[in-house]
């Protein structure tokens, strides 16, 4: 079989832990790499693990001529601007197989939709990367309920969280780069996992209709004053001028369109969670039965007590956002492959290979964009957004959140 070769956009934190997921897929390399600043680190990293040429190239335009596949892993301010480029040098003829996008799609919908319209405009295939549904945990857990799903009904309640103590680049931080708070950056991930593990088996992953969002967005810890210091000090940004959300939670309600049951998917997730490292959670109930997923269990602990902490290694090599180096630390022996990125990138890799759609597409995507606006705007009405409502459906195509617009105090509460 022939090998795909990867142009990847970006060459930060998700670029570094999608190489790792790599080196578990077959027929890819990774041909070419093109950064804001040159990401030399990643293509030593490539060549020495000998997963491709990693060729830095000076921009996507120069990039694509050598690669089969663009995967947009750089921040989400840059989004459409990269499809720009990369949907120009597909019309001027340079051929191209398709192109990933990580998650979130785009900051907004109307954001989204243009990211949609170019690429369809120029027939290139496209991918939505949404590493939780590709999750072996996921994927297992319905797999083993499934003759139980057929014969009780599918799962009636979701709810899912993710959390961590706060991202690792200045510009996740600063709503207006990013799209907002943590709503936008993790939100996105729940609400796609929830309706995802909610939905009868052989249906699309769109199959539920959403029926409605309530949220609830607050500042709870990065707005006082020594916690709004240090995000000063360290991201440079400031959240007494532009706040954003440190804590969601909500429930959106779907609707089943064969038997008109409505069912539900909670989620929570925070910036705020000083406890060992990254946590997804997922857990579900139907009728007579359930489900339950944690990733900060793992079949390895490791101890370091105080007399031995002056060894302690890099900590981020136990687990995502680690928040320790002491103590009783959780080890996911194998974070890639737990969090789903290597099964995304599998399914990405055989769906262009094969010409066939891969899972996830951009119009999915979207379509997480669109819940995610709705619970912002919940939040901000402080009321419950209906998704049946053509005028409100109308209303989100040009929403664009106070906090995403940098007026987050309108909403959140002044910080001082
Ligand atoms: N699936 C997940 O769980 C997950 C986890 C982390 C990040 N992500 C997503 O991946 C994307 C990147 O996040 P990250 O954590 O790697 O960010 P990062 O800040 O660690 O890295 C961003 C990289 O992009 C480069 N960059 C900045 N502006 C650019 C531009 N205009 N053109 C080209 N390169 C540019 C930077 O130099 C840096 O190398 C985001 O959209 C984020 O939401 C997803």
């Amino acid at each position: 079989m022939k090998t795909l070769r990867y142009g990847i956009v970006g060459g930060g934190f998700v670029s570094a832990f999608h190489l790792r997921a790599l080196r578990q897929v077959r027929h890819v390399e990774v041909a070419g790499l093109f950064s804001r600043t040159r990401p030399e680190h990643l293509a030593r990293r490539v060549r020495d693990e000998g997963l491709g040429e990693g060729v830095i190239y000076n921009s996507i335009r120069e990039m694509i001529p050598h690669v089969d596949v663009v995967a947009i892993f750089a921040p989400n301010f840059a989004r459409v601007a990269h499809v720009e480029e990369l949907c120009d040098a597909v019309r001027s003829g340079v051929p191209l197989r398709g192109v990933i996008c990580e998650k979130p799609l785009a900051r907004n919908l109307a954001e989204a939709r243009r990211m949609v319209e170019l690429v369809e405009s120029v027939g290139l295939p496209h991918v939505f990367f949404e590493n939780q549904l590709h999750m072996n945990s996921v994927q297992a857990g319905l797999r083993q309920l499934r003759p139980v799903i057929e014969a009780m009904g599918p799962p009636v309640l979701t709810r899912s969280g993710e959390e961590h103590a706060g991202p690792h680049s200045g510009w996740f931080w600063d709503p207006v780069r990013q799209g907002g708070g943590v709503m936008s950056d993790m939100g996105c991930h729940c609400l796609a996992v929830g309706w995802y593990a909610l939905t009868p088996p052989n249906k699309p992953v769109d199959f539920l209709e959403p029926v409605s969002i309530s949220a609830d967005l607050s500042l709870l810890k990065w707005g006082q004053p020594n916690w709004r210091q240090q995000l000063l000090k360290t991201h440079g940004v400031d959240y007494a001028k532009t706040p954003a959300e440190d804590f969601a939670t909500g429930v959106t309600t779907f609707r089943n369109p064969e038997t008109g049951q409505l069912v539900k998917s909670q989620f929570t997730v925070s910036w705020m969670f000083d406890k060992i490292g990254l946590r997804l959670g997922l857990d579900g109930i139907g009728p007579g039965y359930a489900f339950d997923m944690n990733t900060l269990r793992s079949p390895l602990e490791v101890f370091i007590g105080d007399a031995a902490a002056s060894g302690a290694a890099n900590t981020e090599l136990a687990l995502e956002k680690s928040q320790a180096s002491r103590g009783l630390l959780t080890v996911q022996p194998n974070e890639p492959d737990v969090l789903g990125y290597t099964d995304e990138n599998e399914d990405a890799v055989q769906a262009f290979l094969a010409g066939r759609r891969a899972m996830l597409d951009w119009n999915y995507g979207l379509k997480i964009v669109r819940l995610t606006m709705a619970a912002y705007l919940s939040s901000e009405r402080r009321a419950v957004v209906d998704l049946t409502d053509q005028a409100t459906n109308q209303f989100l195509e040009t929403y664009v959140p106070k906090i995403q617009q940098g007026h987050g105090a309108e909403v959140l509460g002044e910080v001082r």
